[in-house]
């Protein structure tokens, strides 16, 4: 028998994505496909299974290879667990000739943690992003969906002190 992998989104996370393919007309469904994934990434804890991008799939009636391309191309997505809070920090161009190495740098020392990594007690994941399209407030970094712009030292203090 084959599995029912739309079962695995919830029925919020359902109509959330009702409401999304509701804006494109049904040939151009494909363009729900992100909002998509992020919804099912919410409802999982902030990572996507390979179940639940063969759910997004079959639930917007693409190829499964469409999720799999947009997840694994844009780094907003998440393939593997991930700590309560994502700290997402720019080093693209301007971020990095604003100083980006050292807002790295400094994350890494305060977290204990190196790029790519989770704190142990699952607190915070950092990771190091392409451009944020926030160049105007370099450097910048995405905490959890909140943007941080005009980053300095103590605004990271202030910042990571805020997170749960
Ligand atoms: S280069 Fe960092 S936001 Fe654009």
């Amino acid at each position: 028998m084959t599995k029912n992998y739309i079962e695995l989104l919830t029925d919020a996370s359902q109509k959330n994505i009702d409401e999304w393919l509701a804006r494109y007309p049904y040939e151009k469904r494909r363009s729900a496909l992100l909002p998509a994934l992020h919804v099912a990434q919410d409802q999982n804890g902030g990572y996507l299974t390979d179940n639940l991008l063969q759910a997004v799939a079959d639930y917007i009636d693409v190829p499964k290879i469409y999720a799999y391309e947009a997840a694994t191309f844009y780094s907003m997505f998440e393939l593997k667990p991930v700590g309560r809070n994502k700290v997402y920090v720019c080093n693209s161009v301007c971020c990095m000739l604003r100083g980006s190495d050292d807002i790295i740098e400094q994350l890494k020392a305060k977290l204990n943690i190196n790029l790519g990594e989770t704190t142990p007690d699952g607190k915070i994941t950092l990771k190091e992003v392409e451009c944020l399209a926030a160049c105007g407030g370099a450097p910048a970094m995405m905490v959890n969906k909140t943007y941080h712009e005009n980053l300095t030292s103590e605004k990271i203090d202030e910042i990571l002190q805020g997170l749960e």
